[in-house]
């Protein structure tokens, strides 16, 4: 593997609808962070954004529920959520938001050189309005009786009942979901992105990355190769291109950003689609970040060079807008596809390299609902528990391959068998031993085959643990870091330092040594996932300075929505580049003085569980 790779780590955008319930955050959040501690410990150029996704009918109708304006939900949410993430320990380069008059002006870019090389066109449809507001009305805001099976309860795109796709212009006696008033069946003009036009290359895009990972697989280790798309979202896009049709990429509705051409742009209630806007945010929001840090061309890097890549981190509903539509535009954009035409002001844009998509989380065999209290968001987690434990229990029990269900039990026994019972005591009898007889990282004398087999172990698992978390493996990947922890406190436990003390200081020195390398490579292995803790043991381990950064909020400085005036707001950001941690087992250095160490993590009461159904319970009232 060559080092010095540039990798673009983009990840999903949370809607500024609500404060992140750790369904969201299993998804796109914390496996894109693992991600980017790891490429960033390999050596590698890391470029890791998002922001909040403001604009679009569900925060609308929200704002209008609550009697605020859109503007000011946005603001709400956009704080609320970098608080969020920031207490997770997201360490993006750049958290910002989709409603900036930077974010306005790429996409503003982008769509005009889609229409100046004809890949969006106008298309006048039937569509469903609000009488009272004259906004686009979602369809699957629109209710009525299904004229397949006679179901009072279908909604607009689909029926529950018999499963059948609908239209809602063909729905028996349709009301509003939102007011319940009858909609309206109007003619409106949208602009449609040509799809079709991309059949072909996007096809020649995905096959070949098909070929890629079929060519890569099964070497068992990865071989270093980085080629990782999870098998069914490759399969999921490949199918969504069989059947592609031009799609709106306008509303109507009067929040989002104005749609750049003459005669349309004077019109506050045509906007472009959220979605359309929302995936150019990977793009702006590298563009402020090279602002920001006043290399105002470093985001090319990343973007127009044919060597870097990008990794795209979403929960399942966000494919067909990774691998199908943004895709389309970078293409249109760059005069790539049927239709030809030139290369924009942007310059050619890479197309992602890898879709990373996780499946649902449910919540105690439930799905999440904030509506009805089947949640339990992120800040209420950590306000009673260590965000490492909730990284650690997304990435070893999350939904990466499959939906997969969160309850109180698994959490406290992974907590308490797993980050106490394990990891932090191998920490806390290694350090305190170590500290106590003494004081110091001791030299090293001479090794047996058990010293050397298990450090040779330790030393190997850089490449195993590394080349699952270069495919995204992240649970293969945590469970062979934590078997070499298990390792090593079968290790300690075989060699029984404490019972040489007297017999044979020298080799007690020696077996307090390697057990103290071990737990040196287990904490960087183990860095990505457990960041707060890898910064405690490393200056429990005698180390200075930071070992892998963490996230903090600053400001940014722009327009926000349609205002025209410049105002602060919050965005993430952090310095991670310098870091200590490096992906290799690093020799320690005997001499170091040791103190003795403070606990890793807290246990849990078994009651705890009790506790949290009867919480959960309880809201649901
Ligand atoms: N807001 C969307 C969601 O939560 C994700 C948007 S991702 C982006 O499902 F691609 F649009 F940025
Ligand atoms: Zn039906």
């Amino acid at each position: 593997m060559s080092s010095n790779r540039h990798i673009l780590t983009a990840v999903a955008w949370p809607y500024a609808n609500g404060p992140r319930h750790i369904g969201h955050v299993s998804g796109f959040g914390v496996p894109s962070d693992v991600f980017s501690r790891f490429q960033r410990m390999s050596g590698n150029n890391v470029l890791m954004v998002s922001g909040t996704d403001e604009h679009g009918t569900p925060i609308q109708v929200l704002a209008d529920q609550e009697g605020v304006s859109a503007r000011e939900l946005a603001d709400r949410y956009n704080r609320i959520i970098a608080e969020d993430l920031v207490a997770l320990g997201l360490s993006y380069d750049l958290f910002t938001r989709t409603t900036t008059g930077n974010h306005y002006s790429v996409v503003q870019r982008l769509f005009t050189t889609l229409h100046d090389n004809g890949y969006v066109f106008t298309r006048t449809t039937k569509g469903a309005i609000s009488p009272s507001t004259g906004r686009t009305l979602p369809d699957r805001y629109i209710e009525g009786t299904c004229p397949i099976c006679a179901y009072d309860g279908a909604r607009g795109d689909q029926c529950d009942n018999c499963g059948n796709q609908l239209d809602p212009i063909d729905l028996i006696s349709p009301r509003s979901r939102i007011n319940g008033e009858t909609p309206e069946f109007t003619d409106t003009e949208h602009f449609m992105l040509d799809l079709p036009a991309f059949a072909e290359i996007l096809t020649e895009w995905l096959k070949g990355k098909e070929e890629e990972v079929t060519a890569s697989e099964p070497s068992g280790d990865g071989g270093g190769r980085r080629v990782g798309w999870r098998p069914n979202v490759l399969k999921f896009s490949l199918n969504l291109l069989e059947d592609l049709q031009p799609r709106a990429v306008t509303r109507d509705l009067n929040w989002g950003v104005p749609i750049p051409l003459e005669g349309w742009s004077e019109n506050a209630n045509k906007r472009l689609y959220v979605w359309f806007d929302a995936v150019i945010g990977y793009l702006s929001a590298s563009i402020e970040w090279a602002e920001r840090v006043g290399e105002p061309d470093a985001w090319k890097r990343w973007w127009q060079e044919k060597d870097s890549e990008s990794f795209y981190f979403m929960g399942k509903d966000n494919i067909v807008f990774h691998s199908v539509i943004w895709p389309s535009i970078l293409l249109g954009a760059s005069g790539k596809g049927d239709r030809g035409g030139e290369v924009g002001t942007l310059g050619e844009l890479n197309v992602p390299d890898e879709v990373v998509s996780s499946e649902f989380l449910t919540m105690e065999g439930q799905k999440f609902s904030s509506s009805r209290r089947v949640v339990i968001y992120v800040r209420d987690f950590l306000e009673r528990y260590s965000a490492d434990a909730l990284r650690y229990y997304i990435m070893a029990a999350g939904p990466e391959n499959q939906d997969t269900d969160f309850t109180w039990a698994e959490f406290v026994r992974r907590n308490n068998d797993e980050l106490v019972a394990a990891w932090g005591n191998l920490v806390n009898r290694s350090i305190s031993m170590a500290a106590k007889n003494l004081g110091e990282i001791p030299a090293v004398g001479e090794l047996t085959d058990e010293d050397r087999a298990v450090l040779a172990d330790s030393k190997a698992a850089f490449d195993t643990v590394g080349a699952r978390l270069e495919r995204s493996q992240f649970k293969a990947a945590l469970q062979e870091a934590m078997r070499t922890v298990s390792e090593a406190n079968k290790y300690i436990s075989d060699q029984a330092p404490w019972a040489l003390k007297k017999t044979d200081p020298e080799r007690m020195a020696t077996v307090l040594h390697v057990a103290l390398q071990l737990v040196q490579d287990a904490n960087t292995l183990l860095t990505p996932f457990l960041p707060v803790a890898a910064n405690k043991v490393y200056a429990m381990m005698g180390g200075t300075g930071t070992w892998t950064g963490m996230p903090r909020i600053e400001s940014g400085h722009d327009t926000i929505g349609d205002s025209e005036e410049k105002v602060d707001y919050p965005v993430i950001t952090g310095d991670y580049a310098d870091n200590d941690a490096r992906w290799a087992s690093t020799p320690i250095v005997p001499g170091t003085p040791l103190s003795r160490p403070e606990p890793l993590f807290t246990k849990l009461d078994p009651s705890v569980v009790d506790e949290e159904l009867a919480r959960l319970a309880g809201d649901t009232e």
